[in-house]
C-alpha cells in the first residue's frame, strides 16, 4: 500500500513538472473546455448569423476574407483568442493592439465583425463572445475562399486588456527567419507543421509595399526570383521617392482563391516575403511545402486542422472573461 502511494506521488511530481515545461496554451488544457455547437442551447442562430453576415461582406469585397482570417491570427497570438485585437483605444488606454505597426493600418475587416455583433445582439443580447465571433468569421472566410470546410469549438470569452507593445512582441515580422518563426509559434504552442501549413492564407488578400520593399532596394534580394523582383519594383517604388504605401496581391495567380497557389510561390520564389522564403530553409519545412504543390487536399485538410489548433491558444473560459457588448470595440 505504502509502496502504492510513493508510485503515485512520483507520478504527481513528475505530471506536474511536465507541465511545467509545456506552453501555456497546452499546460492549462484550456482550450479543451471550448466545443463545437457552444451556442446551440444558448443561441440557436448563433453561427447562421455570423455566415450570412461574412458571406454577404466578403461577397462584395474578397479581400476581406483574407482581412478576416489574418484578424483570427493576431487576436490570437496576443493573449490568447480573446478579441483583444478589436479594442478601440480610450482615453484610459490610447495604445491598445489594433494601433501597434503589425496591425495598423493593414489590419481590416472590423466592420464585418461590427455587422456580425449588431446581429447577435439583436437575436441574443450579451450571449455570444466577439473572440469567437472572429474564430467563426475565419472559418467562413476559409470556406468561401478555399472551400475548406470545418467546425470550430466555441465558448472563449472575451479578454479586457489590450496593449500594442504586447502586439509587436507577439506577432512574427516579415523579415523573420525559420528559427524565429518557429520559435515564436512554439510560445503558443504550435509547430513547425503548423507553421508552414498556416501560411498558406498567403495565397489570398494584399500586402502594403512597405512590408516588402527591403527586398526590392537597393538590389533585389537574391532569394527572390529577378523577374518578379524587377515586376514588383513597377509596382512599388523605393521608399526612399515614394509618397504612398501601396498594396499589391500576396499571390499574383490565384489573388482570391485560398489554395495551394501559395506553395507555388515559394518554391518558384515569388512569394512576397522573406519570412515565405524562409519555409525552404529546413528539409522538414521544404518537404511540407513541396507536398503541398502537389497534393492541395492534404494542404486543405492540414490548414482547417492547424486553424482549430490556433483557436485553442490561451482561451479565456471563466474570470476574467467577459462577453462584450454591446460592441466588440469596448470592454464591458
Ligand atoms: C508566419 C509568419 C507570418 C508573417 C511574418 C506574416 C506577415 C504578414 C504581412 C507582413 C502581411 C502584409 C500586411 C500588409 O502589409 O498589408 C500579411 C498579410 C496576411 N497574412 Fe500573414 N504573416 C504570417 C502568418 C500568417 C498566418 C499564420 C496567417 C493566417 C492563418 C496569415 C494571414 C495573412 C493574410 C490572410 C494576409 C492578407 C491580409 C489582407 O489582405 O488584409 N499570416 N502577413
Amino acid at each position: 500500500m505504502e509502496s502504492k502511494t510513493s508510485i503515485l506521488i512520483t507520478c504527481l511530481i513528475f505530471a506536474t513538472a511536465f507541465q511545467l515545461l509545456l506552453p501555456l496554451s497546452e499546460a492549462s488544457g484550456r482550450g479543451s473546455e471550448l466545443k463545437v455547437g457552444y451556442y446551440k442551447d444558448k443561441c440557436q442562430k448563433a453561427e447562421s448569423i455570423v455566415t450570412s453576415t461574412v458571406s454577404s461582406y466578403v461577397k462584395s469585397y474578397p479581400g476581406l476574407g483574407g482581412g478576416l482570417i489574418r484578424m483570427f491570427f493576431h487576436d490570437c497570438f496576443v493573449r490568447g483568442c480573446d478579441a483583444s485585437v478589436l479594442l478601440d483605444p480610450t482615453p484610459e488606454n490610447n495604445q491598445t493592439e489594433k494601433l501597434a505597426i503589425p496591425n495598423f493600418p493593414s489590419l481590416r475587416g472590423f466592420e464585418v465583425i461590427d455587422a456580425a455583433k449588431a446581429e447577435l445582439e439583436k437575436e441574443c443580447k450579451g450571449v455570444v463572445s466577439c473572440a469567437d465571433i472572429i474564430a467563426l468569421a475565419a472559418r467562413d472566410a476559409s470556406y468561401l475562399l478555399g472551400n475548406i470546410f470545418y467546425k470550430i469549438p466555441t465558448g472563449r470569452l472575451d479578454g479586457r486588456v489590450s496593449n500594442s507593445t504586447e502586439a509587436l512582441l507577439n506577432l512574427p515580422p516579415p523579415f523573420f527567419n525559420l528559427t524565429q518563426l518557429e520559435a515564436l509559434f512554439a510560445t503558443k504552442g504550435l509547430n513547425a507543421f503548423d507553421l508552414v501549413a498556416l501560411s498558406g492564407a498567403h495565397s489570398i488578400g494584399r500586402s502594403h509595399c512597405s512590408s516588402f520593399t527591403s527586398r526590392l532596394y537597393p538590389t533585389i534580394d537574391p532569394t527572390m526570383d529577378q523577374n518578379f523582383g524587377a515586376s514588383l519594383r513597377k509596382l512599388c517604388p523605393d521608399p526612399k521617392n515614394a509618397t504612398n504605401d501601396g498594396v499589391v496581391p500576396q499571390d499574383f495567380v490565384t489573388p482570391d482563391k485560398l489554395d495551394e497557389q501559395y506553395y507555388k510561390n515559394v518554391e518558384s520564389l515569388t512569394a512576397l516575403f522573406f519570412s515565405d522564403w524562409s519555409l525552404l530553409t529546413s528539409s522538414e519545412t521544404s518537404k511540407q511545402v513541396d507536398t503541398y504543390t502537389k497534393e492541395p487536399e492534404t494542404f486543405k485538410q492540414d490548414f482547417a486542422n492547424a486553424m482549430v489548433k490556433m483557436g485553442n491558444i490561451e482561451v479565456l473560459t471563466g474570470p476574467p472573461g467577459e462577453v462584450r457588448g454591446p460592441t466588440c470595440r469596448f470592454v464591458n
